[in-house]
């Protein structure tokens, strides 16, 4: 090809140039996708793509809408479709010992009100370290795959999936019409280390263990590349099914089985705590030889009907736990630490470490919790590593766990440097300057900068974006600081509010236009612009997460969701609300309505009620609301619920169902359940001995009913 040098395209040379190689590339992709048909070599094509990315290097502000780099790439997720799971795929619970196990049992029984020594099967098998994937299937074929994303919607990745051997097209056998069969693609090692040798060979970056291999693989935009890759299926569990097959777990899978699927051969049913237990040891001792990653056991109660009474706690069933392997540890030198302030201005403590491998994974940071934990001392003030402190210049023992954040766990004294000196604790805040206090037992030293922090401010936003928050493309850490410290007006971005506001306030600048900035460009400010108003409705939790209120995480925002069911009453009720002076003191009503959601006790509603009264965050809810609007949280019950809506409270003692399963059946038929009668209470669901709670429906009037007349009613029985 007679071609210019890149450095010597003028712009003019260098538009016409993205052109033609747009229309190249696009055929090229036709030609290998559609028909099946290169006429070029793989090394030709890549040249051209590369020469693609060198020009738009040079010239960002000439970046094409359909320039093949924005095809592929970095912005893979945004290509796939998204599926919307019918039965959310939802995560697991850990157990870290053989104590929790016996917990984990002892629960059970409790909620199902079990007697001591009856009989309960539970099966216990390898948790695969993969990814899951849903696989539907309709009239005995396979119709979809979607990857778990946030538990809600996924990525499609069908094309993809059938590419895998153990994943069968056509089911054998009379399947359910309708069946999701959900389970783990995995990698083994010996196709991970035979992959990474031939990205080695081709120059192309290794993948850092087998997970992230098996998850790069599939989600490739590429399906000719996932079928290059060797990857596996084990399938474990399900998700929409028309009608059951069978009515345990291991019956289940064994039908899986059947059909077709692979399922884990290391899958066994027992009915003790013990013998679960040793088979997690013997999985533990088999962990090498399986030639294939796994990171702990799962156990689940066999009887599906006794799964259905469990139900669900937040995002994990009741009735599984998975049994973690213990964490791997390695040694390596505290090269420094930095001090990061959070959204509430929380100082944390990173340790900057000599780059090492734990389980696969290189380490370069490691949490350190806080001062005390530094000094040696654990949050009670007991002893922490027998009083030893940690300092620069010491070698350190590190400990991963799974995807928990690497943590220092000791020190080796002997390796100590002469001349190391105790670490000292910022007394001022490293961002602003501000002082630092630390409450009365808290462990944590927080800034007292608040807004005029910039890393408050900045944390804030940047959380507001985040992907489990507001989830906006194309505002990541780089551009959040970029728009925060924007002097131009048009451009400055300080509050949620802004987001929103930021294409109105640059159309109507003749100044400092968004796209002739350097790193922005055309397109991608097109897309930044499409992204943000692609999320003016947004989930109610979503909403409530990304405002950042103290000790409203992801759970929690999930909770107050489904409770108030909408924005409007939840604001209602949180200004409304007065916390109690002292521990006696009941509050008023709106007080009693928060506290009274499942889950969120005095600490959360208490934060919650200081968020409200604080006149700078309603100023900025306020302005936010103007351009965003929180969707109505709407959740899957039972259809046609006589209790739909209703308030419920359950009082005295129950028979047949434990209070906890009486409020999850209650939420189960769309009902709320509440801790305590008031004028909001529909129904009161009395057993024997019950109280003060009757005698206040009775003062109401409000309609009483006991546990057999609740099954009927709801029509369980
Ligand atoms: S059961 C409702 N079984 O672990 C729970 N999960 O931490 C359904 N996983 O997202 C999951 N091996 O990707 C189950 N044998 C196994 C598993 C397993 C691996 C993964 C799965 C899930 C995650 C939860």
């Amino acid at each position: 090809m007679s071609e210019i040098s890149v450095e010597q395209l003028s712009e003019e040379q260098a538009a016409i140039e993205l052109e033609r190689l747009a229309k190249t590339i696009a055929e090229h992709d036709f030609l290998y996708n559609t028909q099946d048909a290169p006429v070029i070599s793989d090394a030709d094509y890549d040249a051209l793509r590369r020469r693609n990315q060198a020009i738009e290097q040079r010239f960002p502000q000439l970046i094409r809408e359909d320039s093949p780099s924005l095809k592929v790439g970095a912005a893979v997720s945004e290509k796939f479709s998204k599926v919307t799971h019918k039965v959310p795929m939802l995560s697991l619970d850990n157990a870290f010992s053989d104590e929790d196990v016996g917990e984990f049992v002892g629960r059970i029984y409790r909620f199902l009100k079990l007697f001591p020594g009856s009989p309960l099967g539970i099966t216990a098998e390898p948790k695969i370290d993969g990814l899951s994937l849903s696989l539907r299937y309709e009239q005995g074929r396979l119709v979809s795959a979607a990857t778990r994303g946030d538990g809600s919607v996924g990525e499609n990745v069908t094309n993809n999936a059938r590419t895998i051997a153990d994943i069968p097209q056509v089911l054998n056998g009379a399947a359910p019409d309708v069946l999701e069969v959900r389970g783990e693609v995995y990698m083994s090692h010996a196709d991970f280390a035979a992959l990474n040798e031939k990205q080695e060979k081709d120059g192309k970056p290794v993948f850092a263990n087998p997970r992230n291999a098996a998850a790069g693989s599939l989600r490739q935009l590429d399906s000719k590349i996932t079928a290059s890759r060797v990857l596996r299926f084990f399938a474990y569990a399900w998700g929409e099914v028309s009608e059951m097959p069978a009515s345990t777990q291991m019956g289940m899978v064994e039908k899986f089985q059947s059909y077709g699927f692979t399922i884990n051969p290391l899958m066994r049913r027992f009915e003790s705590v013990p013998e679960l237990v040793a088979h997690y040891h013997a999985i533990e001792e088999l962990r090498a030889t399986l030639g294939y990653d796994i990171d702990g056991v799962v156990y689940k109660i066999d009887d599906l009907a006794l799964q259905q009474r469990l139900g669900f706690i937040s995002r994990s069933p009741r009735w599984a736990i998975a049994h973690k392997f213990p964490a791997e540890r390695a040694f390596t030198i505290l090269k420094g630490i930095d001090i990061q302030v959070g959204r509430t201005g929380a100082l944390t403590p990173v340790a900057r470490l000599e780059p090492i491998t734990v389980g696969g994974v290189v380490v370069t940071n490691a949490t350190l919790h806080n001062e005390d934990y530094i000094r040696g001392f654990d949050q009670k003030g007991n002893l922490l590593r027998e009083g030893r402190d940690i300092r620069v210049g010491d070698t350190v023992i590190i400990q991963r766990a799974g995807d928990v954040i690497p943590q220092i766990v000791d020190i080796v004294a002997d390796k100590r440097p002469m001349e190391s000196v105790a670490y000292e604790f910022p007394r001022l805040c490293p961002v602003c300057g501000s002082h630092t206090v630390r409450e009365e037992g808290e462990a944590v030293r927080r800034c007292t900068g608040g807004l005029i922090c910039e890393a408050q401010a900045v944390e804030r936003i940047r959380h507001f974006v985040s992907r489990n928050a507001f989830d906006i493309e194309g505002l990541g850490e780089k551009q959040v600081e970029f728009f925060f410290n924007a002097e131009d007006e048009s451009l400055k971005i300080r509050t949620p509010a802004d987001i929103f506001t930021l294409e109105k306030r640059q159309a109507a600048s003749p100044l400092k236009k968004l796209e002739n900035i350097e790193g922005f460009g055309a397109t991608s400010v097109k897309k930044l612009y499409a992204a943000i108003n692609e999320r003016r409705e947004i989930a109610l939790s979503r909403f409530l997460f990304g405002l950042g209120i103290r000790h409203v995480g992801e759970v929690n925002a999930k909770k107050l969701a489904r409770a108030f069911g909408s924005y409007a009453k939840l604001a209602e009720v949180a200004l409304a609300a007065l916390v109690p002076l002292e521990k006696s003191d009941k509050g008023n009503d709106a007080w009693r309505e928060l506290t009274d959601v499942e889950g969120i006790g005095t600490i959360v509603a208490e934060a919650i009620v200081d968020f409200y009264q604080e006149p700078h965050n309603t100023e900025v809810l306020s302005a936010l609301l103007a351009e965003v609007t929180p969707l109505d949280e709407v959740h899957e019950v039972v259809s046609g619920s006589p209790v739909a809506g209703k308030t419920i409270v359950f009082t005295g003692s129950l028979v047949r169902m434990s209070r906890d399963e009486a409020k999850t059946m209650a939420e189960r038929y769309g009902a709320k359940a509440a801790g305590s009668v008031s004028k909001k209470t529909d129904l009161v669901v009395a057993g024997p001995g019950a109280g003060s709670k009757l005698a206040k429906a009775a003062e109401l009037g409000i309609e009483v009913i006991d546990e057999d007349a609740w099954f009927t009613l709801v029509g369980a029985d």
